[in-house]
């Protein structure tokens, strides 16, 4: 699945020779001769249409070969064009259109002999490429970027010695590559990067005298040193390689050098980033992320004035931040040193980065007050150090505040909501959680509402009522106040969240009507009202998309009527179904313990989580899962019947009832939920017996059965043979376990006991992501290459007025 933003950044080309394009003015303007396409050229493109029978007929594009029939010129057919002179096809740029099948070696395509350009982007092609591409000894330039193709790149291409701009992105190609490389010395745009190559040695790249664009492979070895000795080198992404050691670029003269983007991300480098590096004086963007560079802040590179980008996270810099030596004329826009072991302030001098839009110093030992100056940014990221304050006062905001971003999240803050928020009107994301804010949180809130998508106040002092001021917030998608001091009724104002998924009021005082209304919230997804004190009875119908409702811990009363849960659709499927649902925001929930609180970098992806507290359950959940349904409704004084209809939530895995007064059978209807991997009835006055057909449900690992009136046969499925008896015990009448000791062990009064007495297990961290192309972390990775790619060629083209640049649309 590839996004469709990628297409369009992908297809651009870049064509290095302008008589190229005078050829094809020419052709245009000088010769409408109607007949001088080459029959041997006609019958081969036929041939190759031919070759394609299940290609996308209903495909967009405005060269797809559905123009190509005998009865017209062929030099006038949807992507083909020929040479004015001879009538031999020169160039066919099917990108984009569903081709749809495998390359044959006797194609009709490798008759065309005398082709310069060959697109073949992005056509769904498979298989393997045909040595035959030996034959086309002319091609300039090939891209077959984008499509499914395996196998080994034919040792063939090395006859094609002409060859300028050779693109295989995006493929499954394997073994080694630079065996084909040996004599494409002409090469000025190589990227082959996102296969599956074999690791190899990058071999000694300098002869490669006009390599401007070179970008990946499966490489490793040391930094190599003989690539940047090339002087038409402009843009270099090494990035997901294994390159290990320090960068080194030995006596090398790098002030002429025209390298503009050097990315070395996710490699083993390490050591300092030399000093000479600054001598790069064209470098735009650098990204040094994920790799284990050390040494203090190397704010010489600050000095490359042009430097635009600069990326240090996860490596292992540390010491001070020291921006003296930098100039303010810096072009520095977005810089990211999170996840180091920086310490100390972020000094004032920031303030000299005129167009710094972007900062993440997330994850690192900084402290003390953050410049005020930071707050005109539209990205501020200071999640995860020991700040203990922003700014001076207020005035620092002024009225043209920008930020759109703003986490302050696990750090030091204390003291009174900052008034100052008040004033970022085009706030979409605010983290404020995990610190020590205090009082109550102020009406002007309202104020910042408009294009808010995050809130997350968790874990924080606040108290007195959550204010009315959620009338603006349509696009509101999380909101996470939980772990508070907050009292009072829920804002009837968050009726006008119609955006929102996730709402988590945990852990505060809130004492209200449970809040039927939010079931006209249709996109709401997971709700947690866990330990306040909601109360009254919550029959009411809709929460049609709910996924997970988590009410435990309040003084919830009532009973079910029986087809309580029939219009719950939400937990009745068993899988995300994300296009059909159109379920843009709900990712996944990301069962792990030791990544309670996730973010993700270099995208709007944003974790926050929730808490399910449940007794006894298998604590080895590991694994993302996309499809997490849950019932928490324990620890209340819910009565009457467990309703037949939960037995129509076939998508529900986790379900607690404990600790109520229910007194009814055990549903048989429960045999129905084929997905229920945890449920616990414990502490109720159940009577009847465990229908056996629950000893069926194979994903059933975790149950609870114990302090209620059960009798009869335990159901013989190795699920429940397994059970230790203290999930059974209690129930004078219940038989069948081995050990009988379960039955002996009689608590007469099945009252609910406190917390901290249970083993309980918090086990559930709900991942939210919000925000386009969060679906899966390929696709994420597509956009960021799509965007390199944008940048760079609008750059490549300002810089070289000769190349002509194209898009393959
Ligand atoms: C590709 O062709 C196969 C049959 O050869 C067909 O099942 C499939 O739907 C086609 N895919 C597209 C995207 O047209
Ligand atoms: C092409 O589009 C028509 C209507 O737009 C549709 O009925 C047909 O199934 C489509 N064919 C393919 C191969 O996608
Ligand atoms: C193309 O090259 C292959 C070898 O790779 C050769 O066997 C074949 O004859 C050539 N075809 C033409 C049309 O030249
Ligand atoms: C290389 O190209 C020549 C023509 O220039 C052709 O005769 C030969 O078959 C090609 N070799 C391969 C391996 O395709
Ligand atoms: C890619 O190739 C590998 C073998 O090299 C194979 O295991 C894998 O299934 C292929 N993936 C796709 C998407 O074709
Ligand atoms: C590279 O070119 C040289 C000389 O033109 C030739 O001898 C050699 O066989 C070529 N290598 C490959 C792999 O084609
Ligand atoms: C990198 O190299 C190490 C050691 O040689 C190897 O274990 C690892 O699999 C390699 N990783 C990649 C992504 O090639
Ligand atoms: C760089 O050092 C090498 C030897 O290590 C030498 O051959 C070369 O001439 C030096 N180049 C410059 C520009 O000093
Ligand atoms: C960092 O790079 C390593 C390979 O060196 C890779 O396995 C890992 O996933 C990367 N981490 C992140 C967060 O991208
Ligand atoms: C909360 O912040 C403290 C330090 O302020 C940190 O130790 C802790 O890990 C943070 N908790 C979460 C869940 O991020
Ligand atoms: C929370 O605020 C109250 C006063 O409002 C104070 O007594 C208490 O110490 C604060 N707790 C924390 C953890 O800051
Ligand atoms: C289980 O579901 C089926 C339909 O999927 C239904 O016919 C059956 O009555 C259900 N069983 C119970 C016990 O509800």
């Amino acid at each position: 699945m590839i996004p469709s933003q990628y297409y369009s950044f992908s297809g651009i080309v870049v064509t290095l020779y302008f008589f190229f394009l005078a050829s094809c003015v020419l052709q245009i303007l000088a010769s409408p001769t109607p007949h001088y396409c080459r029959n041997d050229q006609r019958d081969a493109l036929l041939e190759f249409k031919q070759e394609f029978p299940g290609r996308n007929m209903n495909s967009s594009s405005y060269n797809d070969m559905s123009s190509w029939n005998k009865k017209s010129d062929c030099c006038y057919w949807g992507a083909v064009v020929c040479d004015a002179k001879s009538g031999q096809v020169i160039s066919l740029d099917l990108s984009k259109v569903a081709l749809n099948n495998s390359l044959k070696p006797n194609s009709g395509l490798f008759k065309l002999l005398y082709l310069q350009r060959l697109y073949l982007l992005n056509c769904n092609l498979y298989g393997e490429i045909p040595s035959s591409f030996g034959n086309l000894s002319h091609l300039m330039e090939l891209d077959l970027s984008i499509n499914n193709l395996d196998g080994q790149v034919p040792s063939s291409i090395a006859n094609l010695t002409q060859l300028r701009y050779l693109r295989l992105l995006e493929n499954n190609l394997s073994g080694k590559f630079s065996v084909s490389l040996a004599n494409l010395t002409n090469l000025v745009q190589l990227e082959i990067g996102n296969n599956y190559f074999e690791p190899e040695l990058l071999p000694d790249m300098s002869r490669f005298h006009n390599l401007a664009i070179f970008w990946g492979g499966n490489f490793f070895g040391p930094f190599p040193t003989s690539l940047f000795t090339i002087p038409s080198l402009q843009w270099v992404d090494l990035g997901e390689n294994n390159f290990t050691g320090p960068i080194s670029f030995g006596n090398m003269s790098l002030s002429s050098s025209r390298l503009m983007f050097l990315s070395l991300e996710d490699n083993k480098l390490d050591g300092p980033i030399p000093k000479s590096m600054s001598k790069f004086l064209n470098l735009e963007q650098l990204d040094l992320r994920n790799n284990s560079f050390s040494g203090p802040f190397p704010t010489f590179l600050l000095t490359i004035p042009s430097l635009t980008i600069v990326n240090l996270a996860q490596n292992h810099f540390k010491g001070p931040i020291d921006f003296e030596k930098t100039s303010s004329s810096s072009s520095l826009g977005v810089l990211n040193i999170a996840d180091n072991k920086f310490d100390g302030q972020i000094p004032e001098s920031i303030s000299k980065f005129h167009k710094l839009g972007e900062l993440d110093v997330s994850n690192n030992k900084l402290e003390g007050n953050v410049p005020g100056c930071l707050l005109s940014l539209a990205s501020l990221k200071l999640s995860h150090n020991s700040f203990t304050s922003v700014g001076k006062s207020s005035s620092q905001v002024s009225e043209q505040a920008e930020m759109r971003e703003l986490r302050l999240d696990s750090n030091s803050f204390r003291g009174p909501f900052p008034y100052w928020i008040c004033e970022m009107r085009s706030l979409e994301f605010l983290d404020m959680s995990n610190n020590s804010f205090s009082g109550s949180i102020p009406p002007c809130f309202r104020d910042i509402t408009k294009f808010l998508e995050v809130l997350n106040l968790r874990n924080n002092n606040f108290s007195g009522n959550l204010p009315d001021v959620f009338v603006s917030a349509t696009k509101l998608i999380l909101l996470d106040v939980s772990r508070n001091r907050l009292v009072g009724k829920l804002p009837k104002s968050l009726i006008n969240c119609i955006a929102m998924e996730f709402l988590n009021v945990e852990g505060n005082k809130f004492k209200d009507k449970f809040p039927s209304w939010l079931s006209s919230l249709l996109s709401l997804k997971v709700l947690i009202l866990r330990s306040n004190q909601f109360y009254h009875p919550h029959v009411s119908v809709g929460f049609q998309r709910l996924k997970v409702i988590d009410v435990s811990h309040n003084d919830l009363t009532g009973t079910f009527p029986d087809f309580y849960f029939s219009d719950w659709f939400g937990m009745c499927q068993t899988t995300t179904l994300l296009n059909l649902e159109n379920d843009v925001i709900y990712m996944e929930y990301l069962i792990d313990m030791n990544n309670y609180e996730a973010f993700v970098m270099n995208s709007r992806t944003y974790s926050s989580s929730m808490e399910m507290v449940y007794k006894g359950v298998d604590t080895k959940f590991e694994k993302i899962r996309k499809d997490f349904r849950a019932i928490d409704f324990s620890r209340n004084r819910f009565y009457g019947n467990i309703p037949e209809s939960i037995g129509l939530l076939k998508g529900l895995r986790f379900l607690n009832l404990s600790s109520n007064a229910f007194t009814s059978n055990i549903p048989h209807s429960l045999a129905n939920l084929t997905n229920l991997e945890a449920l616990d009835v414990s502490h109720n006055q159940l009577s009847g017996q465990i229908p056996q057909d629950l000893g069926e449900l194979s994903f059933l690992s975790t149950m609870n059965f114990a302090h209620n009136n059960l009798e009869g046969p335990i159901p013989r499925g190795t699920q429940f043979q397994r059970q230790n008896c203290s999930s059974f015990m209690d129930n004078p009448k219940l038989y069948g376990l081995d050990d009988d000791i379960c039955r002996k062990t009689h608590v007469p009064n099945p009252a609910p006991q406190k917390s901290e007495e249970e083993q309980m297990i918090s086990w559930i961290a709900l991942a939210i992501a919000y925000g386009p192309g969060v679906f899966c972390g390929l696709v994420i990775g597509h956009i960021f290459i799509s965007h390199k790619h944008e940048w760079f060629m609008e750059r490549f083209r300002r810089n070289n007025p000769r190349v002509v640049i194209r898009s393959a649309r």
